[in-house]
C-alpha cells in the first residue's frame, strides 16, 4: 500500500479550507486570499482528487453576473486544465449581514424566500459542474436565547425548505443528493438539528427522505462530547452517510478544525477502519468523497498551507494501512474472537425463534449460569484496545 495520495483515494478539500487567511473573532488575516486557479492547480499536484466551495468563496457575495461568471469559467477550465473535479457545493447562509438569524429558519419571512433563491441558484450551479452532493450546513440556523426562537416553527421552516429543493432537483432531473451537517453551537449559541441524531430524524419527516442524507463533521459531533465513528457507524446503518468532513478537534471546546488525525488519533483510526473495511460483523463501508474540512493553522505560511494538505492526506492513508494490517494480525483476529466482536452479528433468537421458543428455552433462563460473571467470563476488551494502541504506534506489523 501507497502513502502517496492519488485521484482514486477522492480526497476532496473546501476552497474555503485551504483559503482560510486566518481572520478569527480577536485578530485579522495572517496571509493573503488565495485565487481558485491556483488552488485547483496546487491540489492536483498533491494528488487530491476534487474541490468543493460555497458560492461565496468563488465569487463574493453581491457580485454581477458578470463577475460570478469569470469566476466560475476560470473554474471550469482549471478543472479541465488538471482533471480536478467539483463533487459537492454548498451554499453559504451565514456570513452576510442578511443572515444574521439564519437562512431557512430566520425569523423574517423575506430573508427565508431570499435564501430560498439562492440556494436554488446555487444548485442550478452544482448541476452544470457535474456535482453530486449538496451541502447543507446551517451554522446560523439557531439562536442564542431561548425566547427568540420557535424551535418546532423552525423546523417547520426548515423542512419546507428542504421539501422544495429536493422538489426542485427532482423536476429538473439533475442527479444531485442532499447532505445536512450537524453542528451543536457556533456561530450561534445554539444550532437546530445539533447532531447527527438530530439530524437522522429530522431527514425521515422530509417528502423526500431518500434524497437527504447526513455531511457529518468529526469535530461537530465531538465538540458535543460524542464519538464520532459511533455516530458514523449508525449514519451507515441508516444508509445516510453521503459525505463527511474530516478533521480533528481536542475535546469539548470550539471547533477547531485541525488537521485529520490531530485531535482524537484513536477515534481517527477507528473511523478510518469503518470506512475503509466496515463494520466487523460484515457492515457496511463508505465509498464516497473523503472531504477534509480544516483550516490550516493561523501560525503557517504559504507553504504551511500546503504542508498541511499533505498531512491530511498522509495521515488517512496510514490509518488506513494501520487498520489493514490491525484486520489482518492473527493475535489481533484471536482477541477479536476471544472479546465475541464478531457474535455480535448473530441473531439473538434461533431462525423462526419467537418469545414461545425462547420462554421454553431452559438453557436461556432456568439453567443459565449469571454468577459465572462474576469475577469471571471478562470480555478482554483492554487487551484488543492495547493490540490497536500497539499498531497504531508502528510497534506491530
Ligand atoms: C463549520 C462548518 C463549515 C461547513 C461548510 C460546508 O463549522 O464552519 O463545518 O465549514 O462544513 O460551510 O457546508
Ligand atoms: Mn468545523
Ligand atoms: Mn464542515
Amino acid at each position: 500500500m501507497t502513502t502517496t495520495p492519488t485521484p482514486a483515494d477522492k480526497f476532496s478539500f473546501g476552497l474555503w479550507t485551504i483559503g482560510y487567511t486566518g481572520a478569527d473573532p480577536f485578530g485579522g488575516p495572517t496571509r493573503a486570499d488565495l485565487d481558485v486557479v491556483r488552488a485547483v492547480e496546487k491540489l492536483a499536484e498533491a494528488g487530491a482528487w476534487g474541490l468543493t466551495f460555497h458560492d461565496d468563496d468563488l465569487f463574493a457575495f453581491g457580485s454581477t453576473d458578470a463577475e460570478r461568471q469569470r469566476q466560475i469559467d476560470r473554474l471550469k477550465q482549471a478543472m479541465a486544465d488538471t482533471g480536478v473535479v467539483v463533487p459537492m457545493i454548498t451554499t453559504n447562509l451565514f456570513s452576510a449581514p442578511v443572515f444574521k438569524d439564519g437562512g431557512f429558519t430566520s425569523n423574517d419571512r423575506a430573508v427565508r424566500r431570499y435564501a430560498l433563491r439562492k440556494v436554488l441558484r446555487n444548485i442550478d450551479l452544482a448541476a452544470e459542474l457535474g456535482a453530486e452532493t449538496f451541502v447543507m450546513w446551517g451554522g446560523r440556523e439557531g439562536a442564542e436565547y431561548d425566547t427568540a426562537k420557535d424551535v418546532q416553527a423552525a423546523l417547520a421552516r426548515y423542512r419546507e425548505a428542504v421539501n422544495l429543493l429536493t422538489q426542485y432537483v427532482t423536476d429538473k432531473g439533475y442527479g444531485l443528493r442532499f447532505a445536512i451537517e450537524p453542528k451543536p453551537n457556533e456561530p450561534r449559541g445554539d444550532i437546530l438539528l445539533p447532531t447527527l441524531g438530530h439530524a437522522l430524524a429530522f431527514i425521515e419527516t422530509l417528502d423526500r427522505s431518500e434524497l437527504v442524507g447526513l455531511n457529518p463533521e468529526v469535530g461537530h459531533e465531538q465538540m458535543a462530547g460524542l464519538n464520532f465513528t459511533a455516530g458514523v457507524a449508525q449514519a451507515l446503518d441508516a444508509g445516510k452517510l453521503f459525505h463527511i468532513d474530516l478533521n480533528g478537534q481536542r475535546s469539548i471546546k470550539y471547533d477547531q478544525d485541525l488537521v485529520f488525525g490531530h485531535g482524537d488519533l484513536q477515534n481517527a483510526f477507528s473511523l478510518v477502519d469503518l470506512l475503509e473495511n466496515g463494520g466487523p460483523g460484515g457492515g457496511a463501508a463508505y465509498d464516497g468523497p473523503r472531504h477534509f474540512d480544516y483550516k490550516p493553522s493561523r501560525t503557517e505560511d504559504d507553504a504551511g498551507i500546503w504542508e498541511s494538505v499533505a498531512a491530511n492526506m498522509r495521515t488517512y492513508l496510514l490509518l488506513k494501512e494501520r487498520a489493514k494490517a490491525f484486520r489482518a494480525d492473527p493475535e489481533v483476529q484471536e482477541a477479536l474472537a476471544a472479546a465475541k466482536v464478531a457474535e455480535l452479528g448473530q441473531p439473538t433468537l434461533g431462525e423462526g425463534e419467537g418469545y414461545d421458543q425462547l420462554l421454553a428455552d431452559r438453557s436461556a433462563w432456568e439453567d443459565f449460569d449469571a454468577d459465572a460473571y462474576f469475577h469471571g467470563l471478562g470480555f478482554g476488551f483492554v487487551r484488543l484496545q492495547q493490540l490497536m494502541i500497539e499498531h497504531l504506534v508502528g510497534a506491530r506489523g
